[in-house]
């Protein structure tokens, strides 16, 4: 089965403060962007990546791809304002693409056999997106007090990669820029137009990459992961 991938890593990093976006900070021996795209360069389904990228990044990353020896990467497009903005840049870019994924550059532990999973339930469904059940009680809570304990089996904490038949994500998109509707994620625009979306069971270790603490686990996770353990 083939897909495309847009990369969204058009952001600034700020929550990570590292003074600069946080794609290019040093993850053991490599920059987080080339983790990332690294597991699309080795996924025999993926056909293109599509990679988001801020202006004046765009020649940067080219570099790293050309160092990495990352021959997948078929655009570097500039991105927008927002994440969402940065993603429709990106899906303007397609055309005769028939399944598309979308991936934040700062997750770089998603594995093969999740993307295949993913890959696997959109094909057939129109959109799918990945997540892990919530460890957590969550309740919600108004101006300091629990107004209600969420009933947690049906709580659902979601990840990227969310995966689409392209058609019904570029009319989510466009329908969603036309209305000027901003969304938390790709899905939630796709949900907002009636359609299905299915959840696929992926891992704890698909974690996105925000605060310093994040780095912390990252390097846990590669250590646990050179020791042959995948979650
Ligand atoms: N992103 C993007 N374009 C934007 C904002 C975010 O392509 N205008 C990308 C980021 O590069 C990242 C992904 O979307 O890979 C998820 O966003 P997030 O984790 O929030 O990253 P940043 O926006 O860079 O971080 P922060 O919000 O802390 O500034
Ligand atoms: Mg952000």
């Amino acid at each position: 089965m083939k897909y495309t991938v847009v990369i969204p890593a058009a952001g600034q990093g700020k929550r990570m403060q590292a003074g600069h976006n946080k794609q290019f900070l040093m993850l053991a021996d490599r920059p987080l962007i080339i983790h990332t795209v690294s597991v699309f360069e080795s996924d025999p389904w993926c056909e293109q990546v599509i990679v988001v990228a801020n202006e004046d990044e765009t020649e940067p990353m080219e570099s790293l791809f050309q160092e990495w020896n990352i021959h997948k990467v078929a655009s570097i497009v500039t991105g927008g304002e927002e994440r969402q903005d940065s993603v429709f840049e990106g899906l303007k870019q397609l055309k005769d693409t028939s399944l598309v994924l979308i991936h934040d550059g700062a997750r770089p532990f998603v594995t093969i056999d999740h993307i295949h999973a993913l890959v696997e339930k959109a094909s057939n469904q129109g959109a799918a997106v990945l997540g892990v059940r919530m460890k957590e009680t969550v309740k919600k809570v108004e101006e300091g007090v629990v107004k209600e304990t969420i009933e947690r089996s049906s709580i659902w904490s979601v990840q990227t990669p969310q995966a689409f038949q392209f058609p019904v994500i570029y009319e989510a998109y466009d329908k969603a820029d036309v209305d000027q509707f901003r969304g938390t994620d790709d899905t939630s625009l796709v949900e907002r137009m009636g359609l299905p979306v299915h959840i696929v069971e992926g891992g704890y270790d698909n974690i996105k990459l925000t605060t310093p603490e994040d780095m912390v686990i990252a390097k846990a996770i590669l250590k646990k992961r050179k020791r042959g353990e995948v979650q």
